[in-house]
């Protein structure tokens, strides 16, 4: 078990601005059904890990290796995941499997994992508003495991490079097209100011609008530095007509006391949450396998690719 990294702790010369990510998981995942029945959706594999364990190291690359996990029931794999499993590990020493066991502690060793219970599921501010003690009074990040990234430096990392510069919270975005802008948070931004590359400050933000509504096709995707402002502005919002508390209003409330910025990050972004975005991952994820690529691209060749549902 890693030691509690103290505030002034730096991972390999990175700055420890940020210590903690916040990973909401408490959602029912009804979008996999039925293969989230029995098992959290976080816990859905790309190749060979599971969806969360790819935010869950760009975190660590990125220096941030306190995380906590937001959860509900059902979730238990997700805990039993991250924590250290002796019999497993004592049977692949006992058999030489020197590959694999480090595979497997890898991560366990790399960051120290809480968990703290949403309860009812009220929304993402409500998720963020439940790990308040944890987080303290400190600024921390927010990472939507649904969304994973490749990029290097890792998206994360790229995000708290701008925090230490701008000084305040951080959202990052991507430019969508048009028809899906009521899928996300939409923010307007103000063009006048420069802030550096990507780097611009918010004007508005809005959730989840109408394509009509919608201020631009700057989207917020699933990556927030925040600051421990945050929580006093979620107890003050007030729920939507859904009955759930919006991070996106929460941040909407806090504009009106300090700047916000949003970052577009430079990288490739997968939509895992849905199934066609989770199936554009794999494949992508799987093409980026030195032991995978070569074999997988033979096969994806000899596919007809004609054939679907409709022929
Ligand atoms: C949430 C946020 C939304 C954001 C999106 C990014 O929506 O509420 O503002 O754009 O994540 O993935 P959800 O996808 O949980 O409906």
């Amino acid at each position: 078990m890693p030691p509690i990294l103290s505030q002034c702790d730096t991972i390999a010369g990175m700055s420890g601005s940020i210590r903690k990510a916040v990973f909401p998981a408490a959602g029912l995942g009804t979008r996999f059904l039925p293969a989230t029945k029995a098992q959290p959706k976080e816990m859905l594999v790309l190749v060979d890990k599971p969806v969360i364990q790819y935010g869950v190291e760009e975190a660590a690359l990125s220096g941030v290796s306190n995380i906590i996990i937001v959860t509900g029931r059902g979730k238990n794999a997700i805990e039993d995941h991250f924590d250290v499993n002796v019999e497993l590990e004592s049977f692949l020493e006992q058999r030489g499997k020197s590959e694999q066991l480090e595979q497997i502690r890898h991560i366990t060793e790399s960051v120290n994992v809480a968990y703290v219970r949403q309860g009812e599921p009220l929304g993402l501010g409500h998720a963020v508003l439940v790990t308040k003690n944890l987080v303290g009074d400190e600024p921390f990040a927010v990472i939507l495991g649904d969304d994973v990234i490749d990029a290097t430096p890792p998206a994360l990392r790229q995000m708290i490079d701008v925090f230490e510069r701008v000084k305040g919270p951080v959202l990052a975005v991507e430019r969508v097209p048009w028809e899906e802008v009521s899928n996300y948070g939409v923010v307007a931004i103000d063009e006048t100011e420069d802030h550096g590359p990507r780097v611009h400050r918010v004007k508005d933000l809005v959730e989840k609008p109408a394509r009509d509504a919608a201020p631009s096709n700057l989207a917020i995707i699933g990556r927030y530095i925040l600051t421990p402002d945050i929580f006093p502005a979620l107890e003050a919002t007030a729920r939507d007509r859904t009955g759930e508390i919006q991070l996106t209003n929460g941040l909407r409330h806090l504009l009106t006391q300090r700047p916000v910025y949003v970052y577009e990050i430079d990288g490739v972004r997968h939509d895992t949450g849905n199934k066609l975005g989770f199936l554009k991952a794999l494949v992508y994820f799987a093409l980026r396998r030195p032991d995978l690529a070569d074999p997988f691209r033979r096969y994806l060749e000899t596919l007809d690719l004609k054939i679907g549902a409709n022929t």
